[in-house]
């Protein structure tokens, strides 16, 4: 029998030289002899250890990081002097992966098959429960309407993944109440917050888990066509996506008459152009059209008028992806994790000056600070931490006195902060915070859709005003100035871009002040 060794796909591990040590295990393998059936996986999200080289053993399986092509002699090597009894026998030896804390500590529902199965194989997705969900749901169908799939996602308690963290079933709830000839299903992919990459992983990974989900979403609402609006800086997960869409029409889950049921679901993968606004949804729906990114006002929802104007469930690819899991298992089976009002998991991305960064999905209400230093083991540059960002570039930094704030949306509400789409980015102490607040206005300047005039406008004069205060021009009557204009955007944005800007600023005004004033006072930065 071949020994099966696992070598990741994902842009993480290519980014790493996954595709050259799969090469040269190909190559060294046959050099020395040994049949070996090479499997191009997902990543498990464990980045700091990639290229993570797996093979299967009688026990499970045994993993080794970072693998570097030099390194493979040797571990063909040691295969085969001692089979699957590596134990201490190479220098890059990991254990069994599931034991590695790292992901031993995990609570993995929504990327409980990422890095397992093979990402193009429908076969290995069904043999690890795929499609028990979607099951589940043409049962509701048949029994209970849809209906009953809505109500399973409403007990379950998630929320929007993608930001905003508005219940999903509500959502859906207005879709399926909304009569409508047609109506449709669109994934949000664009991904655009720093420090995240969920939802990359997700679809390189585990891509049937989020078709399942939309067709799930199809099933609740009367929908019969989804799209995935993807960034194009995710061509890898374009790829993926494709093949596994083509897969599941082949297979019967897409098209018409899924399995038998009689029920139709058609799918189809956009590409964005690199706005970071086109991530907002009515700006997404504009850009889906043909049009130029510009938000719409809201009223009216996208749940009631949104593609074509027609209704629409506009979700995150996460929050899409969690349903599968939700169906197979039951509403109650997720709601049983977590904390208050934020229920089931969420996938944390550890990005930044991090030595150990990847993927941690836990149950809310885990701290920053465990995440931080349990699982990422502190900065990269072994310099104390200084600051911690939480939900993208419009997210507050935390100083150090809230990093014990549990991971739940009302806890970080009170601290004026988001977790956003769980991007957590951390700074060391030689970050001047003072940059990193003019770096959220002039991001905002950068981005703005441009449609209103406190984003617009505000973002540039908000960067004037924080260059002046750097530079000591009448520093106290700046601030004052940068505060007024932050309640401008914050109270009169169209959008949450404009409205969401003041959060890092105002964060770096509260608690780091010492960086933006400096130069009056002769502080040095806070170390
Ligand atoms: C400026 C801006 C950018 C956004 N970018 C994204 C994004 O990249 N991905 C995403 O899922 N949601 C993004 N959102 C949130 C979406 O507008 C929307 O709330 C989300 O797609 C709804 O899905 P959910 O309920 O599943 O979270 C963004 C919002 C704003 C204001
Ligand atoms: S807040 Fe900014 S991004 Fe949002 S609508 Fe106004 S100009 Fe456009």
């Amino acid at each position: 029998m071949p020994v099966k060794i696992y070598i990741p796909c994902d842009t993480t591990a290519l980014a790493m030289g996954a595709d050259e040590v799969a090469k040269t295990v190909e190559f060294q393998s046959r050099e020395a002899g040994l049949s070996a059936d090479i499997i191009r996986n997902g990543s498990r999200g464990l980045f700091y250890l990639e290229p993570l080289v797996e093979v299967a053993t009688a026990r499970g399986r045994i993993a080794f990081g970072p693998v570097e092509p030099e390194d493979v002699p040797g571990l063909i090597e040691t295969l085969m002097e001692h089979g699957d009894v590596f134990e201490g026998k190479h220098p890059l030896y990991l254990g069994l992966t599931e034991e590695i804390p790292y992901l031993a500590r995990q609570q993995r529902l929504t990327f409980a098959r990422a890095g397992i199965i093979d990402p193009f194989s429908i076969a290995d997705y069904q043999a690890h429960d795929g499609f028990e969900g979607l099951k589940r749901a043409l049962a509701l169908i048949d029994s209970a309407g849809p209906q009953g799939i809505v109500d399973e996602v409403k007990n379950s308690g998630l929320r929007g993944r993608g930001g905003a963290a508005f219940p999903t079933g509500i959502k859906w709830q207005t879709v399926l109440d909304t009569p409508a000839e047609q109506k449709y299903i669109v994934c949000n992919a664009d991904e655009g917050d720093s420090g995240t990459f969920a939802d990359r992983l997700l679809m390189e990974a585990d891509p049937f888990t989020l078709i399942e989900g939309m067709i799930i979403a199809g099933l609740a609402v009367g929908a019969n066509q989804g799209y995935i609006y993807l960034r194009s800086e995710y061509p890898q997960a374009d790829k993926i996506l494709n093949q596994a869409i083509k897969t599941a029409y082949a297979q019967g889950y897409l098209g018409k008459n899924i399995q038998g049921s009689g029920q139709h679901f058609d799918l189809e993968v956009r590409l964005g152009a690199g706005a970071y606004i086109c991530g907002e949804e009515t700006s997404l729906l504009e850009s889906l059209e043909g049009k130029r990114g510009l938000v719409r006002a809201k009223p009216p929802l996208p749940a009631i008028e949104g593609l074509f104007g027609l209704p629409t469930i506009v979700n995150n690819v996460i929050s899409l992806a969690s349903v599968p899991v939700i169906l197979a298992k039951g509403g109650d089976y997720y709601r049983d994790y977590g904390m208050g009002r934020s229920r089931g998991t969420l996938p944390v991305q550890l990005a930044g000056n991090i030595k150990q960064g990847g993927l941690v999905e836990l149950a809310f209400g885990e701290t920053l600070h465990n995440l931080v230093f349990d699982f990422g083991g502190g900065t990269f540059s072994g310099k104390p931490a200084k600051a911690i960002q939480v939900g993208g570039p419009l997210g507050a930094y935390l100083p150090q006195a809230q990093w014990h704030t549990p991971l739940d949306y009302e806890a970080f509400a009170a601290n004026n902060a988001v977790l956003g789409h769980g991007g957590v980015v951390v700074f060391d102490t030689s970050v001047d915070m003072a940059k990193q607040a003019r770096f959220a206005m002039e991001f905002c300047k950068i981005e703005s859709c441009g449609k209103c005039t406190p984003c617009r406008i505000g973002s540039v004069r908000g960067v004037e005003v924080i260059d002046k205060i750097i530079s000591h021009d009448n520093q106290e009557q700046n601030l004052e100035l940068l505060n007024d204009l932050c309640d401008t955007m914050e109270l009169g944005s169209l959008c949450a871009m404009g409205g969401m800007t003041p959060y890092p600023v105002r964060s770096v005004i509260e608690h780091f002040s010492g960086d933006l004033l400096k130069t009056v006072t002769g502080n040095e930065q806070q170390e």
